[in-house]
């Protein structure tokens, strides 16, 4: 079966290309719910709910679901695991990745929390993200020591998705000095969203060269394929659909823009 990428909206398509560049002959699906897009606004159970129903629409084709989308996975992952999935399916997030490599832990380490070599960690993310404090908690079971200094990003999906980019690189200036305020030097930067790839170049700017910013498409790609290769018949077979909740001709276009590579999406 194809391997099922999730997001809200278009955000999630940095960690398909990554996934489709890292793991070539892998079927990888795409499900974007461009229709109730953004989820950062919305509250834990929306967000959960939302999840669930394209989850499970998901594990009709794909036996392992991803979710690209943070805020998915900070406030619905958890509920989801915990409540039991179906015999055969898994449905991981992206915040467990991106820790190990923050704390330089290899794939599935559990041993007990450390030091780790950084210790002033400024996270940015949406303000549902932000407000679940799911990356906290996830990094204290893996490092001690850590502060995190959350910044709600307000706006920036939007206009990242309306293509605004001039604004959107306006926003990543503002929300880089709002959380310089609150911690003046950040020796690592987490972007806690899957459209702030989009303009990491502007986070790395604001920031300055000296912070090392961690952005999730390639180390989602690279975990991903760690877990493949001990699961093989998980990546055998099926073939990759992009499927939305929104109108898949405005969504084909957006998305071919966004990605600079012909997308074809069809009805969910
Ligand atoms: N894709 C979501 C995330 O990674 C952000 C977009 C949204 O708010 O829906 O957090």
């Amino acid at each position: 079966m194809s391997v099922g990428i999730f997001d809200s909206g278009l955000g999630g398509l940095t960690v398909w290309d990554a996934v489709t560049r890292r793991l070539p002959d892998l079927a990888v699906s795409y499900y974007g719910d461009n229709a109730n897009a953004p989820y950062g606004v919305r509250t834990a159970d929306d967000v959960h709910d939302l999840t669930q129903a394209a989850v499970t629409r998901m594990w009709e084709e794909n036996d392992l679901v991803v979710l690209a989308c943070n805020t998915a996975s900070a406030a619905a992952l958890r509920r989801m695991q915990e409540a039991g999935v179906p015999e055969g399916k898994r449905v991981l997030g992206v915040f467990v990745p991106l820790i190990e490599a923050l704390t330089e832990r290899g794939w599935g380490d559990n041993s007990p929390p450390r030091e780790v070599a950084v210790n002033q960690v400024a996270l940015f993310a949406t303000p549902a993200t932000v407000a679940s404090r799911a990356f906290q908690r996830e990094l204290s079971f893996r490092a001690v020591g850590v502060d995190v200094e959350a910044q709600a990003c307000g706006g920036l999906v939007d206009a990242i998705e309306d293509g605004d980019m001039i604004l959107a690189e306006a926003l990543v200036r503002s929300h880089v000095d709002a959380l310089k305020r609150k911690m003046p030097k950040p020796q690592a930067a987490i972007l806690g969203c899957t459209h702030y790839p989009l303009v990491q170049e502007a986070f790395q700017a604001a920031l300055g060269a000296d912070v090392t910013v961690f952005s999730q498409a390639d180390i989602v790609a690279d975990s991903l394929s760690d877990y493949l290769s001990r699961r093989p018949a998980m990546a055998t077979g099926g073939s990759a659909r992009m499927l939305t909740t929104g109108d898949p001709a405005r969504v084909s276009d957006r998305a071919t823009q966004f990605l600079r590579r012909p997308l074809t999406f069809e009805a969910a």
